[in-house]
């Protein structure tokens, strides 16, 4: 049984004060249920340690929403895997698609990451997904199985549970469209039997989440669905109400 898990992307929302607010709300909400399923929460990087400070003591764990892949050096404006383990995060995220489209992060850069943070000890969550043009093609297995393919050849995993592959359709993310849970299982499990081909057996063993469009009223049909192990949650997790009551549905089983 592969435990569930539920991922707050805050992405670039939230100063310092209203972060720890928002921390402190959703560990006061939904810790009780933290040993039950994996909580985690991703502010922007000048709120890792407001957000830190209240999840001390709880079992909500702390993620950030990139990283560099080298450890040191001359790379301004660059944040390194270990620097995020000292500044308290056990999570990152890698791949999102504001980052492959805006910010131009290739499928090798993506690859360097997630080899480089998992050496680090952090556990990682790599996003892939299908663009509304992809998906208008009928092309979208084969734009996912190219980014796991390109993500996970050469990566070394121990622990089934330090990867997580979150399904997040572009067409979806922030706009209030999510993929229905039918077409998402279609997606999720096609990535479980891809990354099968490159992990073996341990692929039956890793999460693998969806994101896009997720609220409190769709969350318990995604669930529903066999390859669908949480959730990666943008808008909705912007509100401790929200978080915590699609927490409290995952924690139901
Ligand atoms: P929304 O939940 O706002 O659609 O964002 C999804 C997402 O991109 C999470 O990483």
């Amino acid at each position: 049984m592969r435990k569930r898990l539920i991922a707050g992307n805050w992405k670039m929302n939230m100063l310092r004060g209203e972060a720890g607010e928002l921390a402190r709300g959703v560990v006061e909400r939904t810790g009780g249920l933290a040993e039950k399923i994996d909580i985690i929460l991703a502010p922007p990087f000048t709120a890792l340690d407001a957000v830190g400070d209240e999840l001390r003591g709880s079992r909500v764990m702390l993620a950030a929403q990139n990283v560099f892949w080298e450890e040191r050096g001359a790379f301004t404006g660059e944040i390194s895997p270990g620097m995020l383990a000292d500044a308290g995060c056990s999570w990152v995220i890698i791949g999102h698609s504001e980052r492959r489209h805006i910010l131009r992060e290739t499928d090798e850069m993506v690859r360097m990451k997630i080899g480089a943070s998992l050496k680090a000890g952090l556990r990682v969550i790599v996003c892939v997904g299908e663009t509304l043009g992809e998906r208008a093609e009928g092309h979208t297995i084969k734009a996912v199985d190219a980014q796991v393919v390109k993500a996970l050849t050469g990566i070394d995993i121990d622990d089934p549970g330090d990867l997580v592959i979150a399904y997040e359709p572009i067409w979806a993310i922030g706009t209030g469209h999510h993929a229905t849970p039918a077409e998402a299982e279609f997606v999720q499990s096609a990535i479980r039997e891809i990354a099968g081909n490159i992990l073996g057996d341990l692929a039956a063993r890793i999460r693998i989440v969806y994101g896009g469009s997720v609220n409190e009223e769709n969350i318990r049909d995604l669930l529903a669905e066999p390859d669908i192990d949480g959730a990666l949650v943008g808008g909705a997790s912007l509100k401790a109400e929200s978080m915590a009551s699609i927490v409290e549905t995952a924690g139901e089983q």
